[in-house]
């Protein structure tokens, strides 16, 4: 697949290189791993790269057999420094697109520099409501009925990048953060494979009247 993004039928045979983000459990990384497995999907998880030592993600990349790197902020001078250590990081797996599938930290301008038009998030609401780490909880303590996960791409904003793809989720009289978020993730984790597979397999672009869309092919 061509890096940024284009859509080039002609490189779609070859496997785009995946480096997932994490600082959590991982049950999207999971789907992404298991996704890998049928050589259709069209990718390969080449790296994992965590900014937490203890993020139950890492055992899974490692029993998948994926190499790991941990980069905490506290081990580095200031944000700078770590977001130039993260980037040189993910560079050095050579990926053609990079996930951050449950990655609680905002990338940095070095990151956006190397690796910017070919970063995605997944973010468990319907975005632009509900921006930041605690979603689910924002949603439930706003009211709203109907919330949801999107997959979107990485900008220098709190997930306020160009939306590849929602899906609704309603919200139950009686949820708690935990039930929510959990019927999130189970239509979370469906559509950021369906959506990786296919931004590797085909590329994507933005419209070319509106750049907050992105088309996939
Ligand atoms: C996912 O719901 C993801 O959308 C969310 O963290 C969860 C990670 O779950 N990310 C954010 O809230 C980022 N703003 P996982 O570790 O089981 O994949």
């Amino acid at each position: 697949m061509a890096a940024g993004g284009t859509a080039t039928p002609e490189d779609a045979p070859d496997r785009t290189r995946l480096v997932v983000l994490v600082s959590g459990t991982g049950t999207n990384l999971g789907a992404l791993l298991e996704a890998a497995q049928d050589p259709a999907w069209g990718a390969d998880v080449v790296g994992v790269v965590s900014d937490q030592a203890a993020a139950g993600a890492l055992g899974r990349a490692r029993a998948a057999g994926v190499p790991t790197d941990v980069v905490p902020l506290d081990a580095h001078a200031d944000r700078s420094a770590w977001d130039q250590a993260l980037t040189q990081a993910v560079l050095a797996h050579e990926p053609d697109l990079v996930v951050l599938a449950g990655f609680m930290r905002l990338v940095g301008p070095a990151f956006l520099a190397r690796l910017g038009g070919r970063v995605v998030n997944t973010h468990p609401a319907l975005s632009p409501s509900f921006p930041g780490v605690r979603a689910p909880a924002d949603a439930l303590a706003y009211g709203v009925r109907v919330t949801g996960a999107t997959v979107l791409l990485v900008d220098e904003g709190v997930d306020t990048g160009a939306v590849v793809a929602q899906t609704a989720v309603p919200v139950l009289d009686d949820d708690d953060v935990a039930s929510l978020h959990e019927r999130i993730k189970a239509v979370e984790r469906p559509m950021l494979v369906d959506v990786v597979g296919r931004m590797a397999r085909h590329g994507w672009s933005t419209s070319p009247t509106n750049p907050r869309k992105v088309l996939l092919p």
